[in-house]
């Protein structure tokens, strides 16, 4: 039996045992988890092979629908659940959790998820913003992109419920604050959770049109998973995902050193509590979500998480995930790399991969209705094997390939806020 409601959970088990659930059950409850559709073919296995954890596990049987798999589960198996995930299905590591079949089967069908949904403002049809973009583009330096990771690398853990993880969000925020100093249209601020660590937000005020924002985003937490009493240490979490905020830090540092204004309004964010069930970018979602007919209207979002592995086969540039995102901002994307960067100092060679589940802030936005895209290092099972160990250290990344996702951030936000540039010391 349930007790309260929670038809917005997107809180994974690990996020369930660490920060608690908004919604409360009864012991004796089953819950709902809601999972990639490639884990129903990984239980069948493991139940044919009669493999299992833990002794007490029962391997849920799933049922397929619209790609996702969907189970109900006894609330005490969903440590056991996740650690089974691990090991059968190893890439099959996130899952929503749910409490009643009605709230998992919302989720299975939000119709965010469909072809053919329709958001509300619509993308640029034309891409005609060429001396702005190739300006800017010559200003990317791929050795700012790895300080900002030693120096986030530095703080030894940034877990969300550390004061180590907080102290790395004072430095972005300070960073931030520091590159916008002379603009007085740039504002940061810290934003708090129920847990330690708050979330960064940097904002350029747009000058026509502030009320419609443009987002790039990556998750300032890290975790170290591979042993569990040890999740909050020795967890540098450089390409998970410092290396994603060194890309967005970089994207603001090249805008205000070309002096770009924008029309729209651009948000710089780098969200807590990625690690533990996208908890940081869900409140800030459904805020944006929730907000007035009258209020922002979040035109587009790029999340930025894994930026700086070269994968050692199908070595393209950029992956565009293809699942939990929007095919039409996809499409806007894959149209930006071929205007910007098909050949010469910029280029840019891209593919598509999928995660088979929610597996970043991304998918926060898509399920609010927003469109989201996230382009990734690697083709699935390519990238980096380090992450969430304390092996994931700036020495294992490549500056060249990190600047490549800060070009195409770059080239999003000038395309789709159509800005000036022209700062005086920038003309000389
Ligand atoms: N950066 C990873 C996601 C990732 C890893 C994408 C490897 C593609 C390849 C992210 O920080 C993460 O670990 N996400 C969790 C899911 C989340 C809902 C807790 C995961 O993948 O287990
Ligand atoms: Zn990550």
């Amino acid at each position: 039996m349930k007790r309260g409601s929670c038809s917005k959970t997107i809180l994974t088990a690990l996020a369930m045992l660490l920060v608690g659930s908004p919604c409360t059950y009864a012991q004796s409850s089953r819950l709902w988890v809601v999972t990639g559709d490639n884990v129903a073919a990984a239980a069948q296995r493991s139940l044919a092979s009669r493999q299992s954890v833990a002794d007490d596990l029962v391997v849920p049987t799933f049922q397929v629908i619209n790609r996702m798999s969907v189970a109900d589960i006894a609330e005490r198996d969903l440590d056991n659940f996740s650690n089974w995930m691990h090991s059968a299905c190893p890439h099959c590591g996130g899952f929503t959790v749910h409490a009643s079949r009605e709230a998992a089967l919302k989720e299975v069908d939000n119709p965010a998820y469909k072809p053919g949904f329709r958001y509300l403002a619509p993308l640029p049809e034309t891409l005609d913003q060429q001396s702005t973009v190739s300006r800017a583009l010559d200003r990317v330096k791929g050795d700012k992109i790895l300080s900002t990771i030693t120096m986030l690398q530095g703080f030894g853990t940034r877990h969300f419920q550390t004061h180590k993880g907080q102290e790395a969000a004072e430095f972005v925020r300070r960073e931030w604050a520091s590159l916008g100093q002379e603009r007085p249209d740039f504002t940061v601020a810290l934003l708090s959770h129920d847990w330690v660590q708050n979330s960064v937000i940097g904002t350029i005020r747009g000058a026509s049109r502030p009320n419609e924002v443009v987002v790039i985003g990556a998750h300032i937490d890290s975790i170290n998973s591979r042993n569990k009493e040890n999740a909050k240490e020795n967890a540098p979490g450089a390409d998970d995902d410092a290396s994603g905020v060194a890309v967005v830090t970089e994207a603001l540092r090249v805008l205000m050193e070309t002096g770009f204004k924008p029309q729209r309004t651009i948000q710089f964010m780098a969200y807590s509590a990625e690690e533990v069930g996208l908890l940081g970018s869900a409140n800030i979602a459904d805020s944006y979500a929730t907000e007035s007919k009258e209020g922002p209207q979040v035109i587009a979002v790029l999340q930025f998480d894994m930026t700086g592995f070269i994968p050692s086969r199908d070595a393209r540039d950029i992956y565009l995930v293809n699942d939990y995102t929007s095919p039409e901002l996809n499409g806007f994307l894959t149209k930006l790399l071929k205007e910007y960067n098909h050949s010469g100092a910029h280029a840019i060679t891209h593919g598509e991969t999928k995660c088979g589940y929610a597996c970043s802030d991304h998918a926060s936005w898509t399920r609010n209705g927003i469109r989201a895209a996230f382009p990734f290092e690697a083709p699935l099972g390519g990238s980096n094997p380090h992450i969430h160990t304390s092996e994931d250290v700036v020495s294992k990344l490549d500056a060249t390939k990190a600047a490549r996702f800060a070009k195409l951030a770059i080239e999003f936000l000038i395309e789709t806020t159509k800005g000036v540039d022209g700062r005086e010391s920038y003309r000389n």
